[in-house]
């Protein structure tokens, strides 16, 4: 039996590791062909649909660490499948890998619930080291000389809590980043990004910068949460999304820990949370009016922008093809023949 250690967005556990004696196949290397008999994956689609005929079926998605699969469950496999399971819960599947339209798809004869195995195990993680981006981080922190803001980052460090989940949490549900440490590496990539930008423009003001991209994303922590084995959108996610949630966020944690907080420092730093995403369609309620806001949108389109390159890449490299599907955010495919796996890891 092997023990791995897991760390979850609330504490860190061991975990006996009963996945990989259950676990026969992974998600990337289903073919046409196969049977699958109680292969456990996390569900992350359950969609009734119903046929011409009139004829009800769902159509059901199964993922693990090494990506996602999609199917259907016909009409006469239901009476043997829990439908009344939740995205993010484990089930047991039995069924075929099939070969529909040019895709790999499974059709499920058999599907139920455990509560065997835990859900951590079948998030994708980050390829990179979290220990040294967090420690990256925080040297960076340490020579801040704005004392206002450095207090506000250390404050943040010093959370427990709070560090935990900036650790482990995904940057997005769908688009860029993830996966669990995504967030982190999202931020990682924007700081490494940017120290060109120091060496070419030495007089910015790279407090303010710093703390800028420490926390513009700081309202992923409330916008996405964990369930099981999903990453999902929380109602307030939805309700107030990010960028607001980040400035609440930046408010609360200076009003509890530092009354004097230069209120220019406070609106600069705002500013630079607000306009993050470069432009008003792209959700941003204002447009960058600083020379480190103007950095700070660009480097986080860079590091957003070069994530679902890759990762997509990566996804669709097993086709055989020249050129990967459509990526409909980055509205191209991309050539992908001689492309080296695993281009975003650390070296
Ligand atoms: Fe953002
Ligand atoms: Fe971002």
């Amino acid at each position: 039996m092997v023990i791995i250690p897991y760390e979850t967005h609330h504490t860190h556990v061991l975990y006996v590791n009963i996945f990989w004696m259950e676990k026969k196949f992974i998600v990337s290397d289903l073919k046409p062909g196969q049977t699958l008999f109680d292969e456990p994956f996390a569900l992350s689609e359950l969609e009734k649909k119903s046929s011409q005929q009139g004829k009800i079926y769902y159509n059901i998605g199964l993922s693990d660490k090494t990506g996602e699969i999609h199917g259907k469950i016909w009409s006469e496999a239901l009476v043997n499948c829990d439908l009344n399971t939740k995205i993010g819960e484990i089930v047991k599947v039995t069924g075929s890998i099939q070969e529909y339209n040019g895709k790999t798809q499974i059709v499920v004869d058999k599907m139920s619930v455990t509560t065997e195995i835990s859900p951590a195990e079948f998030l994708p993680v980050t390829t990179r080291d979290r220990s040294q981006m967090k420690e990256d981080l925080k040297n960076e922190i340490d020579k801040i000389k704005n004392q206002d803001y450095q207090k506000l980052l250390l404050a943040f460090w010093h959370d427990a809590n709070y560090l935990d989940r900036y650790s482990n949490f995904p940057a997005a549900e769908y688009v860029h980043h993830a996966y669990v440490g995504g967030l982190l590496e999202h931020v990682w990539e924007m700081y490494q990004l940017s120290r060109a930008y120091k060496s070419i423009y030495p007089n910015l003001d790279w407090d303010l910068f710093f703390t800028g991209l420490f926390f513009h994303d700081i309202g992923k922590l409330e916008e996405l949460d964990i369930v099981g084995a999903a990453i999902i959108r929380t109602n307030a996610g939805r309700l107030i999304a990010h960028i607001g949630q980040g400035i609440l966020f930046i408010d609360r944690l200076i009003s509890k820990t530092n009354s004097d907080f230069d209120s220019v420092s406070k609106d600069k730093l705002f500013h630079l949370i607000l306009s993050h995403q470069g432009e008003l369609e792209f959700g941003s309620p204002v447009r960058p009016q600083m020379v480190e806001s103007l950095i700070l949108s660009m480097v986080d389109a860079n590091s957003a922008s070069i994530n679902q390159a890759t990762k997509h890449i990566e996804k669709s490299i097993v086709s055989g093809e020249d050129f990967t599907e459509y990526h409909k955010w980055l509205g191209r495919s991309f050539y992908q023949k001689d492309y080296l796996p695993d281009a975003t890891k650390d070296q």
